[in-house]
């Protein structure tokens, strides 16, 4: 694990100044369709009640998403390992209790009612390590508690990159086989048309075409619950 970490600090640090923005068409679209399918996840769920943990939550792009669902900032928790994104997080959410550590070395004194991982297993390359996060998650969760999971997909844990390698369901269904699984699968158009569309001032399409699916990238939402 210590050498993936190593890794992942030298690729984050490397893409730091070219940073995510909701002022550029694509990651507007990525960050608003995964609002929208939360609001399906989350529907009727009282998240000003609940207790969260976000693990590996960089710099808190999406806790925010939670808060502007009606989550409280006193009630979450978050781990994220690298300093400059703890840094970020802690500016931006300074309310909620934030650990700069690897999740795999913090003891929670209490369980959650609401665990999610996002975008966080496919960078880590490391096996082992990636689905013992899973496994400590479902550990750390309320009985009647719910884990959510997103992320790229596909059983041959493809390498996308140095950087990125896919995760399998298969193994998370082994992980979790006393639990419910619910998957949102194939929830965003290939990186590749969006782009383009985005290029050809053409981004009205993007929701259209991803309502095919024919064309989505293996992003999936998965959500493991009692
Ligand atoms: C692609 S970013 C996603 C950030 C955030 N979840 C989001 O969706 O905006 C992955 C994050 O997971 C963090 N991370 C990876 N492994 C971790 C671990 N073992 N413990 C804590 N944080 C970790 C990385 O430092 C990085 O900030």
């Amino acid at each position: 694990m210590n050498n993936d970490l190593k890794r992942m600090e030298q690729f984050y640090s490397s893409r730091e100044n070219n940073a995510w923005s909701l002022f550029k068409c694509y990651p507007f679209f990525l960050a608003s369709k995964q609002l929208y399918v939360l609001t399906k996840i989350l529907d009727e769920k009282k998240l000003h009640r609940q207790k969260i943990l976000d693990i590996g939550a960089g710099s808190g792009s999406f806790i925010l998403n939670l808060i502007l669902l009606g989550a409280s900032a006193e009630n979450i928790s978050a781990v994220e390992y690298l300093e400059d994104r703890f840094i970020q997080l802690k500016t931006r959410l300074p309310n909620i209790h934030a650990l700069n550590q690897n999740y795999l070395d913090v003891n929670f004194q209490f369980k959650f009612d609401l665990i999610t991982i996002m975008a966080v297993l496919t960078s880590i390359t490391d096996n082992t390590s990636r689905y013992q996060i899973v496994s400590k998650a479902l550990e750390e969760l309320e009985e009647n508690g719910m884990l959510i999971i997103y992320d790229f997909f596909d059983e041959k844990e493809t390498f996308l990159s140095k950087n990125y390698r896919a995760i399998s369901m298969k193994k998370i269904k082994e992980l979790a086989n006393n639990y419910k699984i619910v998957e949102y699968k194939k929830v965003y158009l290939h990186s590749k048309i969006a782009k383009g569309l985005c290029k050809l001032n053409l981004q009205e399409f993007i929701p259209i075409l991803e309502k095919l699916k024919l064309f989505n990238a293996n992003y999936h939402f998965v959500i493991i619950s009692k």
